[in-house]
């Protein structure tokens, strides 16, 4: 085998054995993810049918309903993307509002925050 047919080879496997993309953008994980939430999220979101103490809905289906970029902006800092998006602001200023999701200091990360959004699109 000539290096050239080497250097090919090693290029094909190259992006399969690297966590990151080709592109070296950071791809969430479901099981760091589900760390997160469980240290973060899991004292109001309650999986499944339950709903927890302080009022908060399960997270299930959240995947179907909101969309990627939705999510990341809700995660972020939800009063802030209330001040931009009619959803958000109907779940954080409605009259049938009790609690209000916090910006969280953890969730700043954008790491922290995919691998817990990448989480979450699986219940
Ligand atoms: C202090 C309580 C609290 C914590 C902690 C919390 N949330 Fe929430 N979250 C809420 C409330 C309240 C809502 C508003 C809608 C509802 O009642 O579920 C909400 C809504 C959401 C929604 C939108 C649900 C929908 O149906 O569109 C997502 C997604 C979400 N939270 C994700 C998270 C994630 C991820 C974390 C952890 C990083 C987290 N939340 C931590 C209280 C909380």
């Amino acid at each position: 085998m000539n290096k050239h047919v080497l250097l090919f080879l090693s290029l094909c496997i190259l992006p399969t054995t690297n966590l990151h993309a080709d592109d070296g953008a950071f791809v969430g994980d479901a099981m760091r993810g589900k760390v997160i939430f469980e240290n973060t999220c899991a004292y109001c979101h309650k999986l499944g049918e339950e709903k927890s103490t302080v009022g908060a809905t399960s997270l299930n289906g959240v995947g179907q309903r909101r969309s990627d970029t939705w999510l990341d902006n809700w995660v972020k800092s939800p009063s802030d993307f209330a001040k931009v998006n009619v959803e958000a602001k109907r779940m954080t200023i409605g009259d049938d509002v009790i609690i209000i999701m916090p910006t969280l200091p953890q969730m700043q990360d954008d790491h922290k925050r995919l691998d817990v959004i990448t989480y979450i699109k699986t219940l």
